[in-house]
This record gives structure tokens, sequence and C-alpha cells, in this order.
């Protein structure tokens, strides 16, 4: 016999680097609000939501809106996983930047001609894309490509069995304490930040 313990809470992962290990791109204001604050918050509420459903599996709660829950619990799930994945996404101005290698950098190549062309293209989307959004560079396995996407808001299972392996936060959040309204100020300055190594292996782990 199984013992019955319900659903399991989420933990906030450690940064992969100091509060102020992304500057001068992303100052340590920005990553302490955004880390400690958002973050955090995504975290938090996903496991309060978690509580409110294990009473409801528990039959505690008798009167629940299953879709209010549910769709809160995706948008704060995903709010958690989304900010890992940006986070390991960076590293301190030395170990990030530059271009990638491997055969995330053959694969770029090849589909997008050189990198200086998906830098454009990535760049160009990341900019037309809405105040509350990511760009990302997904995979997909079906045809091996690597696609530029933008996702709205964090509602992104559309992008199931599509692993992201380079994402960028957009929201105003992500940036305003430091480049107000120029956004694309931001963009421009998270291509010198960007951790090619662990894009890399993560490409590699998913072919
Ligand atoms: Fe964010």
């Amino acid at each position: 016999m199984v013992e019955f313990k319900g659903l399991n809470k989420y933990e906030l992962p450690q940064l992969p680097y100091r509060i102020d290990g992304l500057e001068p791109h992303i100052n340590k204001d920005i990553v302490d609000v955004h880390y400690n604050g958002h973050h955090k918050g995504y975290v938090n509420t996903a496991n309060t939501l978690i509580d409110r459903l294990n009473g409801i599996i528990k039959e505690e709660v008798k009167s629940y809106d299953i879709h209010g829950v549910l769709r809160n619990l995706t948008f704060n799930i995903n709010g958690d996983k989304l900010h890992t994945l940006y986070w390991n996404n960076m590293a301190p101005e030395g170990k990030g930047g530059d271009k990638p290698g491997g055969k995330l950098g053959d694969m770029i190549e090849q589909q997008y001609g050189s990198y200086e062309k998906f830098r454009k293209i990535f760049t160009e989307a990341a900019n037309s894309n809405p105040g509350t959004g990511w760009a990302v560079l997904a995979y997909d396995k079906e045809n091996s490509n690597l696609n530029i996407m933008t996702v709205e808001n964090h509602f992104m299972n559309h992008l199931a069995e599509m692993p992201i392996v380079l994402i960028l936060d957009e929201f105003e959040h992500a940036y305003y304490l430091q480049y107000k309204n120029k956004r694309a100020d931001y963009v421009g300055a998270w291509w010198h930040i960007v951790n090619w190594d662990e894009a890399n292996k993560k490409l590699e782990r998913l072919l």
C-alpha cells in the first residue's frame, strides 16, 4: 500500500552567480527585485495553490473554481521554471557573451546562415514582443529545427516537447529600473552575458 501524500511543493533555486554578477549589463537592484521579489513570488504562490489543490483532492475544500486554480497554478509554475532557465542562461561578463560553439554554433550557422543573422532576427523578435513575454530559442526534435519563438505571459504549454535552449525575459520588471522604456538597449546588453556554454550543453543533451 502506497502512502497518500498529495502534490509536492516547489523551491526557489539558487542564483548561479552573485546578485551583482551581471553588472554592468543588468544591475544588482534589478536582479534583487526580479529574483527575490518576482521569482520568489511565483514559487510562493505556486505553493499556496498546491496547498489549495491538495485540499481539493482530499475533499477538505468543498467550494472551488478548478479552472481558476489551475490557470493560476500554470502561470506560477511556468513563472518559476522560465525564470530558472533565464538565470541559468546568463553568466557574468567574461564568462558569457561571445558566440555559441559546439553543436549549437553549427546548427545556428546551418539554419540561419550565420550567428550574426540569427542574432539580428532574435533581436527583432525580442523587440517586437508585447510587454509581458519572452523571446526563446526552442529545439524541435521532430525536424531538428531551432525555432525562434515569442511566448506571451507565462502560458507556454504550446511549447510542449520543444525544450527551451535560450530565453530572454521581456517583462518590464526585467529591465525598467535600469533601462526605463529603452527595452531595445536591455536586449542589446543581454547579448554580452548570454551563457552559450550552458545553452550548447542543453542542446547537446537533447540531440
Ligand atoms: Fe521576470
